[in-house]
């Protein structure tokens, strides 16, 4: 028998092991509750803006009381869409937290989508309106597909509004969500027509810096929750500089990426991080009035989380392939 094996998830194998998105939502939460209480080893994440318009980041994080140590490494390439690829990729590694030996590879991509889905309907149950009449939708693509399925449930609209600059990206999203949706969707126009009025919004377009973005603040309504994926790439800064609370799930990650040219009008006033809300140090939305801003650009430990329940149900299944790493010990100090 190998003394280490490593066992591969593909994107397949990850959608066959019956984790829904309530459990994600579940597992995405818990992992935040225990950042707030100090359980969660998470240093900041690295950023490789190995070109202008291209970025790599390398995501660790351990987890102790879910026994979850690995890493992320997840990709931003906007002119994927070019190639008809969306512009997010990722692989994340699983280790062992006693030897620290990696145990598992898997697909980054669809834990990336599924865990950022759930991450904006953990902040809209403490950030949110009570009642959500609209929810609208700005970048029609991976990403917001699984904003849709989180934020569906969680919110309950009466309508979705729905937006993106590739027309047949629109359509395709509108044809396929809505048979998974029972929530009547719109195609929209234009940016205004998705936003103006809604109570909660989401961007998530191209991860670029922002020129002449179009979504303007005074479309967002008082009580509005909007949640940019993307940063600011849409966002004019009057929305996030005027914002009554500013929130997002890492400071110290919003000062990094201002670096390389985002919110280039400035940075907001922090209200708090995600974690300090969600853990009960900082109240949420205080009153029905409220303009809040969460701008979350993911952290590691919704990954490595989401990776740890993975393998664990792909385990107890037998699901994936194993592959041969180490073959004994002696093998180890041969060379
Ligand atoms: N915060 C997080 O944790 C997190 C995680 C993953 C991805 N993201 C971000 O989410 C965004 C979307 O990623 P994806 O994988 O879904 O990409 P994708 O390529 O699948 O989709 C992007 C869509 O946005 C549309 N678009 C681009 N500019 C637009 C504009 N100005 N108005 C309307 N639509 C526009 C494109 O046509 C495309 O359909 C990216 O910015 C990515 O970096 C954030």
């Amino acid at each position: 028998m190998a003394l280490a094996e490593i066992l591969f998830l593909s994107r397949q194998d990850l959608m066959g092991l019956g984790i829904s998105m309530p459990d994600v939502i579940a597992t995405v939460e818990e992992a935040i509750r225990q950042l707030a209480l100090g359980q969660v080893n998470q240093p900041e994440k690295i950023g490789l803006h190995y070109t202008p318009d291209r970025a790599l980041h390398a995501m660790p994080a351990y987890i102790a009381p879910q026994q979850a140590l690995g890493i992320k490494w997840v990709s931003s390439v906007p002119a994927n869409t070019e190639r008809g690829l969306p512009q997010t990729a990722g692989l994340v590694v699983l280790n062992d937290p006693d030897t620290a030996f990696p145990v598992a590879v898997m697909d980054g991509t669809w834990i990336t989508a599924m865990r950022t889905g759930a991450v904006s309907a953990v902040t809209a149950r403490y950030l949110g309106p009570r009642r959500v009449e609209v929810l609208g939708l700005i970048g029609c693509g991976v990403q917001m597909r699984t904003q849709l399925l989180a934020l569906n449930p969680t919110l309950r609209p009466r309508q979705v509004r729905a937006f993106d600059i590739r027309p047949a990206a629109l359509e395709a999203f509108v044809a396929q969500m809505q048979e998974l949706v029972d929530v009547p969707i719109a195609a929209c126009g234009s940016a205004r027509e998705a936003v103006d009025g809604a109570d909660v919004v989401v961007s998530a377009t191209w991860l670029l810096p922002p020129q002449n973005p179009p979504i303007k603040r005074d479309w967002l309504k008082p009580g509005s929750l909007m949640l940019p994926i993307d940063i600011d790439s849409v966002l004019e800064p009057e929305v996030y500089l005027t914002a009554d609370k500013f929130v997002c799930d890492r400071w110290r990650a919003i000062l990094d990426i201002h670096e390389h040219g985002w919110l280039p009008a400035g940075l907001p006033t922090l209200y708090a991080e995600l974690a300090e809300v969600v853990g009960g140090q900082k109240p949420g939305r205080e009153s029905d009035d409220e303009r809040i801003v969460a701008m979350n650009t993911g952290m590691a430990l919704e990954d490595v989380s989401m990776a740890k329940l993975a393998y664990t149900r792909a385990v107890q299944r037998g699901v994936g392939l194993r592959l041969p790493f180490i073959g004994s010990r002696d093998e180890l100090y041969q060379f």
